[in-house]
């Protein structure tokens, strides 16, 4: 069989903080794939950058982008309200897509989306990072081996997260505090935009680990946050049961100093009928200064087993475990081996819909005070609305 060409890919929003710098260093790492325009709002802006990872082609404009024909897929790096219209619009210029989480605003723009791609025959990938997270993926991989036995409960941690030194730096301090993170329309999440942006991570790792949908979640709301959030109320603690009764799982939200306890950033604990496993995921770790964890240990019989990966160096965290770019490299690999070899997505738009439906449920349930089922959450429902 002939060798495949590398897939021609667009940054759209490449001149995003939070996404952007990641996706371009992942970009120019693979040799599938050539990055070979750039598109954002601010021309001379993205001159710079164009000059800077010397690509050849800048757009400013997303329509002129889509009649380009010497572009395969479009990299969708723009905020959530933009996704849906689009993904659609590339679907109809037949343009692969990658667009990242969460997939869109509603279940109907999500399904829309979905037959977009369908009809335009391209691949739809949605960029959930966390399902394609190096100890995650370890993780599954033991728990797909038996380790554990049979899965009984998915624990969730998520505190603080730490940038290293030059991230602080490139961000000016000010975290992933961009404009449309906290707002109640533009991120889709109403009261609670903040989970709207991370819901789809918690739910989709949830799924990997137990290889069993969302049934029914229960959201607890109260006065937490850090910076703009602190203006809305926070979603601080969220349980689940799973289509498969034996399981059920909950994410706990603490922001403290890194100093009070003993690991920052993003944690899993997976118990099993023979043994449990803890796995950090982004930005999850020990602090520097704390004593060191290893991004996966099993617990068994007595007796604690640690699993290391081979990279454990990232552009984004401060923590010894931190694999964020490499979490998107990962998708990114698994994206265009799929399209080049006509292969199914492990990750696509159904599953991003699924926990786009599972964060939506989340949200509901907050502003209710009750239980939602995750089935109930109708097709054109918005956070907003409430
Ligand atoms: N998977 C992850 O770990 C991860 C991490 C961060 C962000 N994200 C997701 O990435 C997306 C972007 O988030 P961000 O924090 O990088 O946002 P950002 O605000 O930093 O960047 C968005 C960029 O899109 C550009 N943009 C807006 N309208 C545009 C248009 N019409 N045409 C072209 N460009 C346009 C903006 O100018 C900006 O440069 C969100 O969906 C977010 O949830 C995912």
């Amino acid at each position: 069989m002939a060798e495949h060409p590398p897939l021609k890919v667009a940054l759209v929003g490449a001149l995003g903080k939070v996404a952007a710098p990641c996706h371009l260093n992942v970009l120019r790492s693979l040799p599938s794939l050539e990055l070979s325009a750039l598109c954002d709002v601010d021309e001379a802006g993205l001159r710079q950058l164009a000059h800077q990872y010397e690509v050849g082609q800048v757009y400013t404009r997303y329509d002129e982008l889509l009649a380009d024909p010497g572009i395969d897929v479009v990299d969708l790096v723009v905020p959530p309200f933009l996704h849906a219209e689009m993904t659609i619009a590339a679907a109809q210029a037949g343009k692969h897509v990658y667009v990242e989480k969460p997939m869109a605003l509603s279940r109907s723009q999500a399904q829309q989306m979905i037959q977009a791609a369908t009809a335009g025959a391209v691949y739809l990938m949605v960029g959930e990072s966390y399902f394609f997270h190096g100890p995650h993926r370890l993780a599954r991989d033991l728990i797909q081996e038996g380790e554990v036995g049979e899965i009984r409960q998915i624990r969730q941690y998520k505190q603080a997260w730490l940038f290293n030194e030059s991230e602080n730096r490139r961000l000016q301090g000010r975290g992933h505090d961009v404009a449309w993170r906290f707002d109640p329309r533009l991120s889709g999440g109403g009261q609670f935009p903040w989970i709207m942006d991370h819901g789809p991570h918690l739910f989709a790792t949830a799924r990997l680990f137990s290889s069993s949908g969302i049934r029914t979640v229960a959201a607890l709301q109260r006065e937490h946050g850090v910076g703009r959030e602190q203006q809305l109320r926070g979603i601080t603690a969220i349980s689940w049961a799973h289509v498969d009764d034996a399981v059920d799982g909950m994410w706990l939200h603490c922001e403290t100093m890194p100093a009070a306890g003993p690991w920052i950033g993003f944690r899993t604990e997976i118990l099993g009928t023979k043994g449990t496993l803890r796995v950090f995921g982004e930005g999850g770790g020990a602090a520097p200064g704390f004593p060191q964890v290893a991004p996966v240990t099993l617990y068994r019989q007595g007796n604690a087993r640690d699993f290391q990966l081979d990279a454990s160096c990232d552009r984004s965290w401060v923590s010894n475990n931190s694999y964020y770019d490499e979490a998107h490299r990962n998708v990114w690999s698994h994206f265009a081996d799929a399209v080049m070899n006509e292969r199914p997505l492990e990750y696509n738009g159904a599953s991003g819909l699924e926990d786009l439906t599972a964060t939506l449920a989340t949200i509901q349930s907050a502003v209710r005070g009750c239980a939602t089922e995750v089935s109930s959450i109708a097709d054109d429902w918005h956070a907003w609305e409430t």
